[in-house]
């Protein structure tokens, strides 16, 4: 099968995705995208499922993003899943949102209905479900450290850890504008009739070693949500003289295995997870929007692992 499609084919009425056995119905957008690997396991809750359907990738240029999330119905596809640099764009391109979705300003699932484009986002409810299976604990009974809040990924998560009443939350962005504006936004979850601590439940901080030293001492969950990490020569975004054994550390980085922050964080005794297990639910619960199943999960956590 042909690895990466390309916006045009979905434009131009989708004939190329029919023509597939089993035809495409389902897909993800981005740009780039040859790195994708939803399709390895949504394929395989498809086939798990006996969906005679398949999922395929399609490199969409910001130019076309628009049109092509437009043609989905008339091209034959259910939905969509939306990755960098498309997640915006399809909030603007969708019918209707879910409210979590524009919380967030940003769409990752796309179903289509009714020939109509409705809008999701399960990068939130994703993590959710990830850290209770990593760390066996709730995120809204944690302090959580969330490191790079001003970018579309931090939002997901800011929002999702406001919405679940999260003990204490704690911005910590490069430009710490953003992290500020974020929590005049966020206040209102916190304005809560529980027990007031010694602490603040939401401030912000820039990403600066005297403040993420104060913080971390009343933090249980930090959370990178940067993308620094991916490579393996990126310096280390926390000193790791901060890290200590009764932390949790997850990085939403996965491309790299174990991140420099995981490593540091293992070695100072933490307990880590890195983010395929939330690729992994935000995938799942796509699934279930799209074809209102459970989702096969350990099907697809085995075709996710067996990867490359
Ligand atoms: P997006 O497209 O989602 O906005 P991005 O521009 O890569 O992604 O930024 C994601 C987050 O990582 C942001 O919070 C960004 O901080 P700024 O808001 O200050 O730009 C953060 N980030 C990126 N590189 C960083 C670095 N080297 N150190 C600290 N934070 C970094």
């Amino acid at each position: 099968m042909q690895d990466v499609f390309c916006a045009e084919d979905v434009i131009s009425g989708g004939g190329v995705f029919a023509a597939l056995s089993p035809p495409a119905r389902l897909a993800v957008f981005g740009d780039p995208v040859a790195h994708s690997r939803s399709p390895a396991f949504q394929n395989a809750a498809l086939r798990a499922a006996g969906l005679d359907m398949s999922y395929v990738k399609i490199r969409v240029p910001t130019e076309l993003a628009l049109d092509a999330f437009r043609a989905l119905p008339a091209a034959g596809f259910l939905g969509a899943n939306v990755t960098i640099p498309h997640k915006a764009a399809a909030l603007a391109a969708v019918d209707e949102a879910d409210l979590y979705a524009r919380q967030c300003g940003s769409v990752n699932t796309v179903a289509v209905q009714g020939g109509r484009l409705l809008g999701f986002n399960t990068d939130g409810p994703g993590l959710v479900r990830a850290i209770r299976e990593e760390f066996q604990v709730d995120l809204r009974d944690l302090r959580v450290m969330l490191l790079g809040a001003g970018g579309g990924a931090g939002r997901a998560i800011a929002v999702q850890c406001a919405r679940e009443g999260c003990e204490r939350l704690v911005l910590v962005n490069r430009t710490p504008r953003k992290a500020e504006l974020l929590v005049a936004e966020l206040e209102g979850y916190f304005q809560t009739d529980r027990l007031v601590g010694p602490v603040e439940r939401l401030l912000a901080i820039p990403f600066e070693v005297n403040a993420l030293r104060a913080q971390i001492a009343h933090t249980d969950l930090v959370i990178n949500a940067t993308s620094v990490g991916m490579r393996r020569t990126d310096p280390p975004l926390l000193p790791p003289a901060l890290l200590n054994p009764s932390l949790m550390v997850f990085d939403t980085v996965y491309s790299s295995g174990f991140s420099r922050l995981l490593e540091d964080s293992l070695a100072a005794g933490a307990r880590c997870a890195n983010g395929l297990s939330m690729l992994l639910h935000q995938g799942a619960l796509s699934f279930e929007i799209w074809f209102d199943l459970p989702a096969p999960l350990d099907i697809m956590r085995r075709a996710l692992l067996a990867q490359p």
